[in-house]
């Protein structure tokens, strides 16, 4: 091997070792803007939770409030819906996990359970997106008395649970929680 021969392998070496990291400096050069782009703005933090005054929502009445881009049922249940929904047993249910992401995955899906809870059992909070494909469900519709997704035929109970139709689960129960009497915080 020429002293010429074992220099080039060397040049090389040093030529790559430049050019991968001028090449490193370039790419995180480029990211930053990307990764800069991707923090949410304030408009953005400010939806992550809302605040909903029910004060005028009376018993056997609802709203839909929006929040992260979907709608939220928050319906004030009347005595008999809630007596409806608590009458109801277990193994009657399609779906018997409460959905309910304020207690455990694995919480029955009881009337209780699914609603704001002791105290407050006549009010229910829920992501309006039927469990099949997603669309808007209709309250105070269906052969339970509580919602039903005309889109293929799913009916649920004063408790927001999949009784009948396609829909495999119960609509969901979003973190939220009262901050008074009169105003909820989802999110
Ligand atoms: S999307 Fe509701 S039944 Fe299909």
């Amino acid at each position: 091997m020429s002293a010429t021969e074992s220099a080039d392998p060397n040049r090389r070496d040093f030529l790559y070792i430049a050019t991968g990291a001028a090449g490193a400096v370039g790419v995180a050069g480029l990211a930053w803007p990307f990764i800069d782009q991707m923090r949410p703005d304030a408009s953005t933090l400010a939806l992550a939770t809302i605040e909903v005054d029910v004060s005028a929502i009376e018993p056997g009445m609802s709203v839909t409030a929006k929040w992260r881009g979907k709608p939220v049922f928050i319906r004030n249940r009347t005595n008999e819906e809630v007596e409806a929904a608590k009458a109801v047993k277990l193994d009657e249910l399609k779906d018997p996990v409460a959905r309910n992401a304020n207690i455990g995955a694995d919480a029955p899906a009881t009337d209780i359970d699914r609603s704001a809870g002791e105290g407050k059992e006549n009010w229910i909070v829920m992501i309006g997106s039927c469990t099949h494909l997603g669309c808007v469900p209709l309250g105070q519709q269906g052969d339970f008395g509580g919602w039903f997704c005309p889109c293929h035929g799913s009916h649920y109970d004063t408790a927001g649970r999949i009784r009948k139709g396609p829909a495999p689960e119960n609509l969901a129960v979003p973190v939220f929680e009262f901050l008074s009497d009169t105003k909820i915080k989802i999110g």
